[in-house]
């Protein structure tokens, strides 16, 4: 079994080291040179816990290789994984499905033999259809199937989320296409895996019903953090009072600063425009998106508060800049809205992350740089937690205070607790939870 996996990104690598791993020979291909010549010379561009290990032993055993040379990684595989991105695009929310349609020509043109290319990146219903007819019009001759085959994977636990998912769901009407990828599965099959066979249309549609079920969930649950304020509530008793109930589960009932990364706020802007364009309107999903956009300034207001009201002259310590812990993505992460929002308030910024620094200098501007989380409150007037990296959950505090100006702590994690938190000395705010005195 060939496997070539077109786009190196987060997805695409992480899925051709796994299938490599379960023993296919596996061509990673992507355009961008630097990369790929990164990744020849041992270097994994991204950070994934676990993956430069298990990407040098499959290379070492010949499973596994780098390219630029799309024909020559399609020419001759048995499945072709389309595994490129599908940003938003920009003004109307809609998918950008231009790499991926670029993706099949470019695979049109390089087919021989029986393939099945498999869409693995997020597209919305019936991206599928068009990918076909490309390929069609381009090689009437070809002996092909596109098949759906979405990708759950999370950043920060993909290669467990790879090699041992909840499922696995698998679109195509065709018999050829459904036995070649059973096999390609086969290793999770022998663990039991749950595999959903379905209609190519019903897997597309699949994957943004799945990532806005979560992006709501997590939108309820910021509700209520803001609803057990006013009410003196506990919102994390709350999580757990709901989430023991085997119908809701406890698990993305974490109140914090909106839902941010490189899936969740395009598939939602994406499903609310196919939903509107077929007529059949997500009204749920809208409203999600809207509290979601609104909740990262109200963020950024909830540190003015902790400052006394004004943040002019004043100095943030900020610790974490990406979307989650583990991993150094930074797309649509809530600090590229909060920061900039703090320093049109007149603040200065000194900020650390352990993974995403390098990509965050590029998205944010006027930041100073810190090596580490202490550095970042020298000096400074509040210290804020947006990322709940595993460093940040035992800070010194007797350190924190010698170092801060103030000791404020806005903890948009919930990670320390308030009790404790007073009697530390801090003036202390988060998400949800009553102060000790209540
Ligand atoms: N990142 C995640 O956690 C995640 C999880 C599940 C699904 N997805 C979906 O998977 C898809 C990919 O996401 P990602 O985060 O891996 O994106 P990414 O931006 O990290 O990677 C995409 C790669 O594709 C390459 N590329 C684009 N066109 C190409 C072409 N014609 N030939 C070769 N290479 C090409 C780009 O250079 C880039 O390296 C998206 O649709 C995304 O929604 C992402």
């Amino acid at each position: 079994m060939r496997v070539a996996m077109i786009g190196t990104g987060y997805v695409g690598l992480v899925s051709g080291v796994c299938f490599s791993e379960f023993g296919v020979d596996v061509v990673c291909v992507d355009r961008d040179e630097d990369k790929i010549s990164r990744l020849n010379n041992g270097e994994v561009p991204i950070y994934e816990p676990g993956l430069e290990a298990m990407v040098e032993s499959n290379e070492k055993a010949g499973r596994l290789t780098f390219t630029t040379d799309l024909k020559k990684a399609v020419h001759g595989a048995d499945a072709v994984f389309i595994a490129v991105g599908t940003p938003s695009r920009r003004g109307d929310g809609h998918a950008d499905l231009s790499y991926v349609y670029g993706a099949a020509r470019e695979i049109a043109a390089a087919l021989n033999g029986y393939t099945v290319i498999v869409t693995k990146s997020t597209v919305p219903v019936g991206t599928g259809d068009e990918v076909e007819r490309i390929i069609r019009e381009a090689r009437p001759d070809a002996d092909f199937d596109v098949v759906s085959n979405p990708e759950f994977l999370r950043e920060g636990s993909a290669i467990e989320d790879f090699m041992r998912p909840d499922r696995v769901v698998i679109g195509t009407g065709e018999e050829r296409a459904r036995e070649l990828m059973a096999h390609l599965y086969r290793p999770l099959f022998l663990i039991e895996t749950p595999i959903l066979f379905t209609a190519r249309p019903t897997a597309e549609l699949i994957k943004y019903a799945a990532n806005t079920f979560l992006a709501t969930k997590i939108t309820f649950i910021n509700q209520m953090a803001d609803l057990c304020e006013k009410v003196g509530a506990d919102v994390q008793d709350v999580a757990k009072g709901i989430g023991l109930d085997g119908r809701i589960g406890g698990k993305f009932l974490h109140a914090g600063p909106g839902y941010g990364g490189s899936c969740f706020p395009k598939d939602t802007l994406a499903l609310v425009r196919t939903a509107q364009e077929a007529d059949s309107p997500l009204k749920i999903i809208e409203t999600v998106v809207e509290l979601n956009d609104a909740r990262k300034m109200q963020m950024a207001e909830r540190i003015v508060k902790a400052c006394g009201g004004s943040l002019e002259g004043k100095t943030i310590a900020v610790l974490g800049l990406t979307f989650k812990p583990n991993t150094d993505d930074m797309r649509d992460a809530p600090s590229l809205d909060i920061l900039p929002a703090l320093q049109d308030a007149g603040a200065a910024i000194r900020a650390y992350d352990p993974e995403g620094m390098e990509e965050a200098k590029g998205r944010l501007a006027d930041v100073i740089w810190c090596e580490n989380a202490y550095e970042t409150m020298e000096g400074a007037d509040a210290l804020t937690i947006i990322t709940e990296w595993n460093e940040f959950r035992a800070l010194d505090f007797d350190r924190v205070k010698s170092l801060m100006k103030e000791p404020v702590m806005v903890d948009l994690r919930n990670i320390y607790n308030p009790g404790e938190m007073a009697e530390a000395g801090f003036k202390y705010a988060c998400l949800g939870r009553p102060g000790p005195a209540s």
